[in-house]
């Protein structure tokens, strides 16, 4: 498929480049040639703010936009803060995406999530079955607003001829992940608690549940290539599956953490806490037959976010979860 002419020297503004989503992109983009990367911190434009938003882009002309800007966070985060879940990726989705088509952006691609199809899809979890049953409800907040931003682009489409797209990502780990215990994500999870472990001894890893459930990860500089790649060759209303199409359990996902960070580790499993759904695994059949694959395996990527955490843990500030504990 021949690739679309992204002028590499048009603004390209990066949203939420100090996250981990976001700060992949803009090494991504620098990688790939683009001059011109526009970025923002939180404190320098709030995406919540439509006045503010709008006023940007009329000072700073985009012509194109990738939006990873977001709430985002563990169930733990999710369950207890549905409403901020809700409120600001709502918020920061429709401004971006108004101000967009008013400024004349060229190209806008949104990020979705898997996590926001239904509960209880078959599997692997194929691009149609979004809306197709109920939703987790513990992130219901996070995914009906995710899920109206993924419509917002369609819409856009179709009322006004913008080119929005939207990808849906599996579960990312990498680079300035939050590594916090309480509001983090499974895997950087692991990684501290091993770690923790290495450093502080104690009684061992405890992992909830019986550890079988099966998940998917994919390494955030394969998102951020994939983002580059769609942006040069998809332009459909719906959205794409991006992932690396292979899942395992949690119980070896933990053995390869352990046999990275601290092999000695006592690994424990509290089988009266719930599993959770029995898999979760993309369908990425579309984006292959478009010509992308992942890259990085995750042996790799996780020894690579390893080297990432205990170089940056030395000025904890840097590594999100571990000033606060
Ligand atoms: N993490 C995953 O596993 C995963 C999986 C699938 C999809 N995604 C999607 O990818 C996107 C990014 O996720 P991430 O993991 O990179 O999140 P993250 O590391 O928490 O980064 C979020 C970024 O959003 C910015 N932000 C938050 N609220 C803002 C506001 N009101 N105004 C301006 N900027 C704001 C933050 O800016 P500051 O740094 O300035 O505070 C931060 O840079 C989200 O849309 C998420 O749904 C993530």
């Amino acid at each position: 498929m021949s690739s679309e002419a992204i002028n590499r020297s048009l603004p390209v503004y990066l949203t939420g480049h100090r996250g981990m989503v976001g700060s992949a992109l803009v090494r991504r983009f620098e990688k790939a040639g683009f001059t011109n990367i526009l970025t923002a911190t939180r404190q320098e434009l709030d995406l919540r703010d439509p006045a503010a938003v709008d006023s940007w882009f009329a000072a700073n002309k985009p012509g194109y936009v990738v939006h990873a800007a977001g709430t985002v966070g563990g169930i733990h985060a999710n369950r207890s803060r549905q409403a901020d879940f809700l409120y600001d990726n709502m918020m920061m989705h429709a401004t971006v995406l108004r101000s967009a088509w008013q400024h004349g952006v060229e190209k806008l691609l949104y990020l979705g999530s898997s996590c926001i199809y239904p509960r209880d899809c078959p599997q692997p979890i194929k691009e149609e079955y979004l809306l197709n049953g109920t939703l987790e409800p513990t992130n219901e907040g996070y995914a009906i607003a995710k899920i109206a931003g993924l419509k917002s682009c369609e819409a856009y489409r179709s009322q006004h001829g913008c080119n929005f797209i939207s990808a849906m990502p599996t579960n990312l780990y990498g680079p300035n992940d939050n590594f916090d215990l309480k509001n983090s994500h499974v895997l950087p999870a692991l990684i501290r608690k091993f770690h923790d472990y290495r450093v502080e001894g104690g009684d061992g890893v405890t992992i909830w549940g019986t550890g079988s459930p099966k998940r998917e990860f994919l390494h955030v500089d394969d998102l951020a290539d994939a983002c580059l790649y769609l942006l040069e060759n998809y332009n459909e209303p719906g959205t794409i599956n991006v992932g690396t199409g292979e899942d395992l359990a949690i119980a070896e996902l933990a053995e390869l953490i352990r046999s990275i960070v601290c092999p000695e580790a006592p690994l424990n499993y509290d089988s009266s806490m719930p599993d959770g759904t029995p898999r979760k695994l993309l369908d990425v059949g579309r984006l292959k037959s478009l010509g992308w694959k992942s890259q990085i395996p995750l042996a790799e990527g996780i020894s690579s976010t390893y080297k990432w955490f205990c170089e940056h843990i030395e000025s904890s500030s840097e590594v999100r979860g571990m000033a606060a504990s």
